[in-house]
């Protein structure tokens, strides 16, 4: 099969499972007019959070509203971690930097996301002069060189476009914090 058609057949489960939405139609047209980047997730995947929502994990979120490089550190310091997940789905040309933050508050065991990795294949431009190419780039680098995890790429497709996100599994802790 075609991977084009892999939009159409996004928009055939969502037509029949997550359907259009004004209040959300709304909201998206903002986002876009007020130049935020496309980093909404799809009805189904957002059909998904739903699901997990509803299986009763709703009530465990603490949100925290700042730069994540100011605020992760504190998760730290409040002996919050550590996490057995971090999913990683900001700006991308602090990559390697919130790789660092999510590895001082993970373990041996932990799983690490890092999301639009692929970026309809524009990884591959080792001369792009766009700073989440670099990031991305910079991102998959340290990866393959960071004794403490090991790590893959898996691509996607759907209506959001060609993208894909790196995993990586912590196989050894973060050296302990200086006292
Ligand atoms: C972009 C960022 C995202 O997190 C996403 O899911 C899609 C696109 C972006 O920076 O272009
Ligand atoms: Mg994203």
């Amino acid at each position: 099969m075609e991977r084009s058609l892999a939009p159409a057949v996004d928009r055939y489960f969502a037509d029949m499972l997550a359907p259009a939405d004004d209040v959300l139609a709304a909201v998206l047209a903002a986002n876009a007019a007020a130049g935020l980047p496309p980093h909404d997730v799809s009805p189904l995947q957002g059909r998904m959070l739903e699901i997990l929502a509803r299986a009763g994990v709703a009530a465990r979120v603490d949100l925290r509203v700042g730069n994540a490089l100011d605020t992760l550190p504190r998760l730290r310091a409040e002996g919050r971690c550590p996490f057995d997940l971090v999913f990683v789905d900001a700006d991308k040309r602090s990559s390697v930097a919130y790789l660092d933050a999510a590895l001082a508050l993970t373990r041996a065991g932990s799983v690490l996301v890092f999301d639009n990795v692929v970026r309809e294949g524009a990884v591959l431009d080792a001369s792009s002069e766009d700073p989440s190419v670099h990031g991305v780039r910079q991102l998959a680098a340290r990866l393959a060189a960071e004794p403490r995890v090991v790590a893959t790429a898996l691509q996607t497709v759907g209506t959001k476009g060609w993208d894909g996100f790196a995993l990586a599994l912590v196989v050894s802790p973060d050296p302990a914090p200086p006292t």
